[in-house]
């Protein structure tokens, strides 16, 4: 069972998330995790003035990924930013290039999984997630979220991110928060879940 990461992240939440995603996967027998990041379309002046220039170089190692090596994933778990209240542009464009894939059938009957990161408690996490479920619907993806089973979703002792949707994490007006231990708690069970699920299939 392969599982493909496929994210964007800007200044470094979401790809520690995807780190975490990627553990929980390998964690179950037999399933692989790869990582990879979608292109940047932005431009460097741009990233410059956003300060996303020198955080990008972290995970810069990182490949990038190709449209048509999504067909070769028995499960693909996609990690966005919220962009006002919707998943980041560069998700919205590396996915519009999969019109060639939607018309072979290329991504039906694979597991489809989302998480995410927003600035603030309640700026569109849900949102992001629920929104980004019909582009994997339209591609006859299967989908998987993060269920209650995953008990760290119902605390209230300390903030933290996590919905039936999927995992996410809240990084704070100006990026300060890293993901805490429940929230990479979180997407260790969605990648451990969306294994376990897609290796059934598979079998
Ligand atoms: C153009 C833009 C729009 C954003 N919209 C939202 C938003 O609607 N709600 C929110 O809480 N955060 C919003 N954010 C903050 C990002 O979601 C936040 O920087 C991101 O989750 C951090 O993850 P990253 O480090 O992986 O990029 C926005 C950021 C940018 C640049």
């Amino acid at each position: 069972m392969k599982a493909l990461i496929v994210y964007y992240s800007m200044y470094g939440h979401i790809h520690r998330m995807a780190e975490a995603v990627a553990e929980g996967v390998k964690s179950v027998p037999g399933a692989t995790a790869e990582m990879r990041r979608v292109p940047e379309t932005l431009q460097l002046e741009v990233l410059q003035d956003m300060g996303a220039v020198e955080a990008q170089k972290k995970f810069a190692h990182v490949p990038v990924c190709t449209v048509d090596e999504l067909s070769t994933a028995d499960a693909i778990i996609f990690g966005t930013p919220t962009r006002f209240g919707n998943m980041c542009g560069q998700m919205r464009q590396f996915l519009d290039a999969t019109g060639g894939l939607w018309m072979n059938g290329a991504l039906v009957g694979k597991v489809g999984s989302v998480f995410t990161s927003s600035a603030t408690q309640h700026g569109g996490q849900e949102s992001t997630i629920l929104s980004f479920h019909i582009t994997l619907l339209h591609q006859g993806m299967i989908i998987v979220g993060l269920p209650y089973a995953f008990q760290g979703q119902m605390r209230i002792d300390e903030i933290t991110g996590g919905s039936p949707y999927g995992a996410s994490t809240i990084a704070g007006g100006q990026g300060e928060r890293m993901p805490s231990l429940n929230e990479l708690e979180a997407a260790r069970y969605q990648g451990k879940h969306v294994a376990t699920i897609a290796s059934k299939l598979v079998r």
